[in-house]
């Protein structure tokens, strides 16, 4: 329990004693909008003015009636401008007209992830208790580069940061993982921590359905360009592997992936495990997407091997249903971890560190922080890994289900049994026409959906048997409250697009066609 400093009057009922109330008017400024939302009086303010905000979110979202608005880009435009004529005024509208007009505007123009047919991508709708964290986070605001500007959150940090070197590396005492913006950003410290540690350039080996943000790390870092090893239906295999390390010389950091964007599929990880240790190669698992089966009791078994990576990238605003952004990066020794370590004197002075406080900046690259944790650390204490596990488990399950659907619809095709909660299919009647008619069509369902506002499907490429990609509707399921009949309605949905743009010569790129 935190006591009250020597000098300082304790409150009669400690930390989370009443707040005295008698000042409050007179620290409240006249104009809520320039009132400070911390301290012993902000909370009450922001209380209420979240108040009016989530009013205007409702009623946004109300107006939407969708996954999105229909109607597009020009469509969204306008409106966010009407709401906004003058974003910068000289003379401002007061806190809650302008929360009123933002929020509003906000929802009401929204890719709304919660709503169960939004599918396109892996953004997860956030969790109510996260989203509550993350917003009383901001109002405190600890910056997390060092101890005097986040004491209790850096301590938060290192419980989380330890819990999920636990679970990525479970008996592994030596493991530790650091908080990042999300897996481009965990990606690239995990090449920078392979770089350091081969002291030298190291040239990276990875999958061609490896996330765009691999071989950018390695441009970025000015590493060799990435040796691609073309991957056999989607997963990168061992035997691949081998031989693209054989023919190139090292040190060899390699990456596999545990959860592909387009595919969902995790690439067979003991097996890469046992090609990188046998070239001495630094191994990388990105499961930004993957990951979240850690929680779940019975799917985690797809995650064999994981704990044999070096590094391991993991997005709690994916399967972690977290509010943008909540990354990790775990190392399976925290002795990795040295190359971030920087000394700034007004952050770190070593007679500080000396002295007992702790460094947090060390674990980033970043200076300044947002304190990620905070949600984090509230999710894990709310749900436990068992609820976490349940709703990963629903995902996956919803993945089966309309996988099951597709089978019983002769109209739709089914590339294959999903791995994770990734589904992607395409219409029949694609496939009867020739390759770029048929990609056009596929495209155009996707446009027309999004433009009336009806469904947000995502879209794969995928090398075909003649290693010619074709265009393939992908649902992407993060919702863990989607349901059966949800899944139907959709399908329903691209049936009648499909239809409809088939029969329909040259509207197939339509983007303003609007179905039904
Ligand atoms: C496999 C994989 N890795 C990395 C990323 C990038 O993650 P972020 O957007 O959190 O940086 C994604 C994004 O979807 C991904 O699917």
């Amino acid at each position: 329990m935190v006591t009250a400093g020597a000098g300082r009057p304790a409150t009669p009922d400690g930390p989370a004693g009443p707040a005295p109330s008698a000042a409050r008017s007179d620290r409240w400024p006249a104009d809520p909008a320039a009132a400070l939302a911390g301290g012993v009086d902000g909370p009450d303010l922001v209380r209420r003015l979240v108040g009016v905000a989530l009013d205007a979110a409702a009623a946004g979202a109300r107006y939407r009636g969708g996954p999105v608005p229909a109607g597009g880009p020009d469509a969204v435009a306008r409106a966010v401008r009407e709401a906004c004529p003058d974003v910068l005024p000289q003379d401002g509208a007061g806190a809650e007209a302008a929360l009123t007009a933002v929020v509003r505007a906000l929802a009401a123009g929204a890719a709304d992830p919660a709503d169960p047919l939004c599918v396109a991508h892996l953004h997860g709708p956030p969790l109510a208790v996260a989203a509550a964290a993350d917003l009383t986070a901001s109002t405190i605001n600890p910056s997390m580069d060092s101890w005097d500007q986040a004491p209790a959150a850096g301590e938060l940090e290192r419980l989380v940061t330890a819990a999920v070197a636990g679970l990525a590396y479970p008996g592994r005492p030596s493991a530790d993982a650091v908080v990042t913006t999300g897996a481009t950003e965990s990606n690239v410290v995990a090449l920078l921590l392979a770089r350091e540690r081969a002291a030298g350039p190291v040239q990276l080996v990875c999958s061609d359905e490896a996330h765009h943000s691999i071989p950018r790390a390695a441009w970025l870092l000015g590493l060799p360009t990435a040796v691609i090893v073309p991957t056999r239906d989607g997963r990168l295999h061992p035997d691949d592997l081998a031989a693209a390390l054989d023919r190139t010389p090292g040190p060899h950091v390699v990456t596999a992936t545990a959860g592909t964007t387009s595919r969902g599929i995790v690439d067979p990880l003991p097996l890469i495990a046992d090609v990188a240790a046998a070239c001495g190669a630094h191994l990388h698992v990105d499961a930004a997407y993957g990951g979240g089966l850690l929680f779940s009791d019975t799917r985690r078994g797809l995650l064999a091997g994981l704990d044999r990576a070096d590094t391991v990238a993991l997005d709690l605003h994916k399967l972690g249903w977290q509010p943008l952004a909540a990354g990790l990066l775990a190392v399976a020794d925290g002795a990795l971890l040295a190359p971030l370590s920087v000394r700034a004197d007004y952050l770190n002075a070593d007679d500080d560190t000396e002295a007992g406080l702790p460094d947090l900046l060390g674990r980033s690259l970043r200076t300044s922080r947002r304190p990620d944790v905070v949600k984090i650390a509230t999710t894990f204490l709310a749900l436990g890994r068992s609820g976490l596990g349940r709703l990963t488990d629903r995902c996956c399950a919803a993945a089966e289900d309309v996988a099951g659907q597709l089978d019983g619809r002769p109209g739709l095709r089914l590339l294959s049994r999903p791995e994770l909660s990734t589904v992607l299919f395409r219409p029949v009647a694609a496939d009867q026409l020739d390759d770029r008619t048929g990609d056009e069509l596929v495209a155009g369902i996707r446009r027309s959906l999004l433009a009336s506002g009806r469904a947000v499907l995502g879209r794969a490429t995928v090398a075909g048997p003649a290693g010619r990609g074709r265009l393939w509707l992908k649902l992407t399921l993060l919702n863990p409250h989607v349901t059966a009949a949800d899944l139907t309605r959709l399908l329903d949905l691209v049936e009648q697009a499909a239809d409809q743009l088939a029969g329909a010569p040259g509207r197939a790129t339509d983007g303003a066609s609007t179905p039904g």
